[in-house]
């Protein structure tokens, strides 16, 4: 049977950390749908539109990979297009509550989703879209934390007053 899954998050932006777990889920899975989403509890700094863009370029070369957005639940968009796991990365203790608890709603909506975490690589420990933000916005170097080809695009963004 042909295993399909799905990186959900803000990805606001893309960092390495996301990267690498795309990567990594596109080499054990057929097919990796990621889904650009709003989380409620955050407020933006890039669109939905120059997420998804600076993603598609991120994932260039990944022919497995397909990136998607969508309004709704997360649990309702994997039984419609029969989604079998959502994949997820694990920096530290501190992400596990958070995920736990998004793991088990999940579950409880659809109960024929799985929730997998991959371990954050050792680079990417540290690293979060947030950081980025902070760092790029006050003309810190973020070039080792974001994927070469969209990181002048991203710096453009954080530096435009
Ligand atoms: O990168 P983030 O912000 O931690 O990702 C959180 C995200 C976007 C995956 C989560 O908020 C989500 O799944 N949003 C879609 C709506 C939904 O299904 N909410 C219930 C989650 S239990």
């Amino acid at each position: 049977m042909k295993k399909t899954v799905i990186c959900p998050g803000s990805f606001d932006p893309v960092t390495l950390g996301h990267l690498d777990v795309i990567t990594r889920a596109a080499k054990m899975f057929d097919k990796v749908y990621v889904a650009v989403l709003v989380n409620s509890s955050k407020s933006p700094c890039f669109s939905i539109e120059e997420r998804m863009e600076l993603l598609g370029d991120a994932v260039n070369g990944l022919e497995n990979v397909e990136i998607v957005s969508f309004e709704g639940l997360l649990a309702e968009y994997c039984r419609e297009h029969e989604v079998n796991a959502i994949v997820k990365g694990l920096r530290a203790v501190s992400d596990f509550e958070y995920e736990f608890q998004m793991a088990i709603a999940n579950k409880r909506l659809n109960p024929e989703l799985e929730t997998i975490f991959l371990t954050a690589d050792s680079d990417s420990m540290y690293l979060s879209s947030s950081m980025v933000r902070e760092i790029g916005s006050m003309g810190g170097d973020i070039s080792n934390f974001v994927p070469a080809c969209v990181h002048d695009r991203i710096v453009g963004k954080l530096t435009k007053k």
